[in-house]
Order: structure tokens, then C-alpha cells, then sequence
């Protein structure tokens, strides 16, 4: 029997252009601009990173976003069914569809550990929410964050998170589930819907708060710091997580744009679309920069504090600052919101892949991958306590020190997210048919010749180079 629940339609699709646009804008705009970016980029010493995180992104990723979305936008269906048309359709092998499914198997897991972390977001969202409650109530709706708490208070409250698994498991539920009631809500009535609500709400937000940093905390610092180059710090390993950040932060390498562009359903202009998106992401991490680091700065906290650095520092911040209490929930509220619009797309590539290649239904597709991520999610939160000693991938000297969350991420993020990129970029530049590149894509003259050129040799290159060297530093005798 065919199901006929939401979604399951084959004709289920963006409803225009600019929602295809929000859609993917919101995929891509998520905890990875919000929280990775100025992670990364306040751990491996600003600038340098920055400047070559930025050359990553249009250099590599910019053609990589095209590349994606014009295998889904020819193949018309999942991403392992899309590459596999459109290899057929430029007499390649089939075969070339491994690389969709390594996409989605990424896509899963990088679901699994961010659920976790937005569910940290979501904890302190309600924290946040009940201080601006109280302060609402004891009649100083303005006052600062967290009134009358010590820094140790403050700071200790992640300790007292990470320590209790019962309330990590909560709102890893409460987030997974919320991710799975969307997706389950199909392509236009679900992922759509919460796009064209969510994304705009987000803009008003992180102008809103930057302005206000701008403000009150010290940009000029920020400014220096994430702009001026100390080229010193650009080692190996600061390249590839610059990398794996750009193809993170744009949704690459996880089959999500081509899932994403197998539902547009015309116009072509495609070039443009990619470079919305390119340009729209980047700008939102450089500006969650300069809201996150003026702040960070003011009140003398250390940008390199690693993951917890929104979560620790920023709250004690804004208990000195004029509204705090106010601004802080907002601020969390902010990193949801982007976060959801971003977890959706990570479920929906495991789900199209079960519609399309399983025959399943979305819900049961939604629900099979949406629990099994849950799973594993587990899996990545117990590694703060209960399995505080396991290290799942120990052999390894790139990861002989992470605990499970960090040791998905960076497998997923510097192994397979390079990797996809890299075959994607041969394959679009080697192997797919030119007519249809062409004539899907809408590009001609000098920018196809451009893009031609960056995803045949660029992309290739230097995506095998960063990747070597960074995941095999003793080549260069490091
Ligand atoms: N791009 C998202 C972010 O920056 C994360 C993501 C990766 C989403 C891959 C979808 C696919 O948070």
C-alpha cells in the first residue's frame, strides 16, 4: 500500500524559489556558526583562522554548493538515488552513489551530537527564561543576568549540566523530538514552514544583540582579534579544522544540499541561489563573531575556552550588562532557533533516503533515523560523566583524547565531511555530463569556466592536501 501521510507525495516541494532559498540559509545558519565558529576560531588564535576559513568557504565551498544542489535539482530524489541518475546520465558508474550514502551516514551522526549540544542551548535558554521571569516579577525587568550569583556559580552550572545525565538525556529528547515532529510534517507543511517562520525571527535577533554588544561591550578588540593575522598559527591542523568548519558550517559534505535541491521544482539560476546561501552563512558566523567577542572581551573572559565558551562565559557576562537578563535569554533563544531549522535538514537527508531508496514511508523513515540518532546521542552525553574514560576511536592520535561527542564531531568533520567534498568534486568535475550541468545550473561564460576550473583542480587539491596533512601531521615531521 502506498501511503499518502504529509510529504509522502512525489510532487512535495519547495512552493518558490526564495523559500528554497530560506530553507537552505536556515540548513546551513545553525549551532555551527553560533557555536562551533567562534569556538574554533577563538581556540586557534583568530585571524589567521578566520582569513582562511573565509578563502575555504568561496574557494571550496562556494563550487561544492552548486556542485550539491545540482545533483539534487537533476536527479529529482534522494541523494544516493540523484547522484546514481546523474551518473547515469553522463555514463558514469553507479557506483559514484557511495558517496551519497557516506553523506548520510555523516548527516546521522553529526544529528546524533547536535541534538546534544542545542540541548545544552535548550537548558539554558530555560535558565535564562526563568531569571528574566524572576527579574519581570521582582519588578526590574532590565537588571543583569543571574543577579547576586557568584562567577563560580555561574561558570559551575555547565559542570552541574554535564554532570547530571538524566537532565542531559531531557533535552536531548525534547530537541530530537521537536527535530522529528517537523521532519515528519514533510518538505512543504514542516521544513518549509519552519524556515519562512524561524529564519526571519533569527535575522531580528542576532542584529538585535550585536548592536547591542556593539554597545556595550568592546568591538574594537573583537575586531582586531578576529581580523588581524598572525600567520604563525596557521599549522596544519588549524587548516583542516578551518575546512572541515567551511564545509560544516555551508551543510557540505553530508548530502544535505542535495537533498534540499531534489525538491526544487523550477527555475534554474542556480549560480546566484549558491552564492546567496555561501555569502548569507558567512556573513552570519562573522557577525555571531563580533556579537559573541566584544562581549567576551569586556568583561576580560578568555576567547579560547573552547566548547563552552557561549555557554560559560557569555551568561556571566551578561550579569554585568545593562538588560542582561533579558538579552541573555534572547540570545539563547537565538541559538535554537537556528539550531532547529539546521537539525531538520540533518534528519531529512537519512529520511529522503529511506523514502526513496527503502520505500518507506517519511514517518517511519523520520522516526527509524530521528531514534536511532537519539541513540547515539546517548551515547555522546554519558561521555561527560558515566563514560567520561572512553574513547572510541583511542588507537587514533588525532582523537586519543576526545571524549565521544568530540571524537563524532571530529571524525565526521575532518574525515568524512573532506572526504565527501572531495569526491563530489571530482565527480561533478571529471565525470558529470557538461550539457547537463549546463543546462541545469543556468551558468555560462566566464563563471562557468570559473567554477569549472575550482571544482576540477581547486577543490581536488587542496582538499586532499588539508586532509593529509591534517589528519597525518608526521608527513611534514610534525
Ligand atoms: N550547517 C549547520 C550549522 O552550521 C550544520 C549542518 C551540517 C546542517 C550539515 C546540515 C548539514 O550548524
Amino acid at each position: 500500500m502506498v501511503g499518502v501521510a504529509a510529504g509522502d507525495s512525489p510532487k512535495d516541494g519547495w512552493s518558490s524559489r526564495s523559500a528554497f532559498i530560506l530553507a537552505a540559509i536556515g540548513a546551513a545558519v545553525g549551532l555551527g556558526n553560533i557555536w562551533r565558529f567562534p569556538t574554533l576560531a577563538g581556540e586557534s588564535g583568530g585571524g589567521a583562522f578566520v582569513i582562511f576559513y573565509i578563502a575555504c568557504v568561496f574557494l571550496l565551498g562556494l563550487p561544492l554548493v552548486l556542485s550539491e544542489i545540482f545533483i539534487g535539482r537533476a536527479g529529482q530524489t534522494d541523494a544516493v538515488g540523484s547522484i546514481r541518475k546523474v551518473a547515469e546520465a553522463s555514463n558514469a558508474s553507479p557506483t559514484w552513489s557511495v558517496f551519497g550514502s557516506v553523506g548520510a551516514i555523516a548527516a546521522f551522526l553529526i544529528l546524533s551530537f547536535y541534538s546534544v549540544v542545542a540541548g545544552w542551548v535548550l537548558y539554558y535558554a530555560g535558565v535564562m527564561g526563568m531569571d528574566l521571569i524572576d527579574a519581570i516579577l521582582s519588578g526590574d525587568p532590565f537588571r543583569g543576568a543571574l543577579a547576586g550569583e557568584s562567577q563560580e556559580a555561574i561558570q559551575g552550572r555547565m559542570g552541574d549540566l554535564f554532570a547530571n545525565p538524566w537532565l542531559l538525556l531531557a533535552m536531548h529528547f525534547a530537541f530530537m523530538g521537536a527535530t522529528l515532529y517537523i521532519v515528519a510534517h514533510g518538505v512543504g507543511g514542516g521544513l518549509e514552514k519552519a524556515a519562512t517562520w524561524l529564519m526571519p525571527a533569527f535575522f531580528v535577533l542576532l542584529v538585535g544583540i550585536t548592536i547591542y554588544g556593539a554597545f556595550v561591550g568592546n568591538m574594537g578588540e573583537a575586531f582586531a582579534f578576529l581580523f588581524t593575522p598572525d600567520w604563525s598559527k596557521l599549522t596544519p591542523a588549524v587548516m583542516n579544522s578551518a575546512l572541515g568548519q567551511a564545509l560544516f558550517s555551508l551543510s557540505l559534505g553530508v548530502a544535505g544540499l542535495i537533498t534540499y535541491g531534489s525538491y526544487i521544482r523550477e527555475g534554474s539560476k542556480l549560480g546566484s541561489t549558491s552564492a546567496a546561501i555561501a555569502v548569507a552563512d558567512t556573513s552570519v558566523a562573522l557577525i555571531a563573531g563580533l556579537m559573541i567577542f566584544p562581549i567576551v572581551f569586556a568583561v576580560g573572559l578568555d576567547p579560547a575556552a573552547g566548547p563552552t565558551l557561549v555557554f560559560q562565559s557569555l551568561p556571566f557576562a551578561f550579569q554585568s550588562m545593562p538588560a542582561g537578563a533579558l538579552i541573555g535569554f534572547l540570545f539563547f533563544l537565538l541559538i535554537l532557533v537556528a539550531a532547529i531549522t539546521s537539525s531538520i535538514s540533518l534528519l531529512e537527508v537519512p529520511t529522503a533516503y529511506g523514502i526513496g531508496e527503502r520505500g518507506w514511508g517519511r514517518r517511519k523513515s523520520a522516526l527509524i533515523f530521528g531514534g536511532g540518532a537519539f541513540l547515539i546521542g546517548i551515547a555522546c552525553l554519558l561521555g561527560y560523566n558515566v563514560w567520561s574514560d572512553v574513547r572510541i576511536l583511542g588507537f587514533w592520535p588525532l582523537f586519543a583524547e576526545t571524549d565521544i561527542l568530540d571524537t563524532v564531531d571530529g571524525f565526521t568533520g575532518k574525515v568524512m565531511l573532506p572526504l565527501v567534498a572531495l569526491l563530489t568534486s571530482i565527480f561533478i568535475g571529471w565525470k558529470a555530463d557538461r550539457r547537463l550541468v549546463e543546462e541545469t545550473t543556468g551558468l555560462a561564460g566566464p563563471m562557468l569556466g570559473l567554477w569549472r576550473f575550482l571544482i576540477a583542480w581547486v577543490c581536488p587539491i587542496a582538499v586532499t592536501i588539508i586532509l593529509v596533512t591534517g589528519l597525518f601531521p608526521s608527513i611534514l615531521g610534525g
